[in-house]
């Protein structure tokens, strides 16, 4: 058995670990070098293992931002798009494309603790691991950028272009405040 566990490849480690296992039992088995008995004990461990690659791998599974690295960049991608249709709606006074794009990234905002499992700060991701050693800033930053789309959300109703302006500033400021302590 040949244990080869990184940080930065366990999903590749956990496949050739798992791999080395079942050659290992099969021609242990098949040399006649363990008894049926032991043969069990050794499928059970397998199975052990194979689960704990399983419900491992939806966290691990994104290296080369792929799973949900990949997907809160997009979301993040989206959110900068969603910024400059505000930013156009405010100069056209559109504020039909204000409150929708505001209520895009409120709907991030509701969602995005989830995008963010412990240890999902590999390359390529700039998540800065300030947000696993202080959780509650992180999801008081959340909490602001929660508050400030929906403020927008609201003024964008109202139609007030003055107000849908300052509700836009403050907005940012969320973006920037969190990029500042969180991200890389
Ligand atoms: C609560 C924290 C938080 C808030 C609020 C936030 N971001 Fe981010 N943002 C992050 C983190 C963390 C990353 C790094 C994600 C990663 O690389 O895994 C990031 C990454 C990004 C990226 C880079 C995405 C990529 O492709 O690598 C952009 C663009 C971005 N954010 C824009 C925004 C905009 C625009 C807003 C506001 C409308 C915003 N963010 C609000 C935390 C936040």
């Amino acid at each position: 058995m040949i244990f080869l566990i990184t940080t930065n490849n366990i999903q590749f480690s956990l496949i050739i670990n798992y791999i080395n296992i079942v050659i290992d039992l099969k021609f242990k088995f098949t040399k006649g070098l363990i008894n049926m008995k032991t043969n069990k004990i050794f499928i059970i461990l397998n199975s052990l293992i194979l689960l704990v690659f399983v419900s491992v791998n939806p966290i691990f599974a994104h290296e080369g931002a792929t799973g949900v690295i990949k997907e809160r960049m997009d979301k993040f991608k989206m959110s900068k798009t969603m910024m400059k249709q505000i930013n156009v709606g405010l100069r056209e006074n559109d504020f039909e494309n204000i409150e929708k794009s505001a209520q895009k990234l409120l709907s991030w905002s509701r969602e995005m603790s989830k995008y963010f499992p412990e240890g999902s700060d590999v390359s390529p991701s700039e998540a800065s691991k300030n947000i696993w050693l202080d959780p509650n800033g992180f999801s008081m930053a959340i909490k602001n950028f929660e508050e400030a789309s929906l403020e927008l959300v609201n003024q964008a109703q109202t139609e007030n272009s003055d107000t849908s302006i300052q509700a836009f500033r403050n907005l940012a400021n969320t973006c920037k405040g969190c990029h500042q302590k969180f991200r890389n």
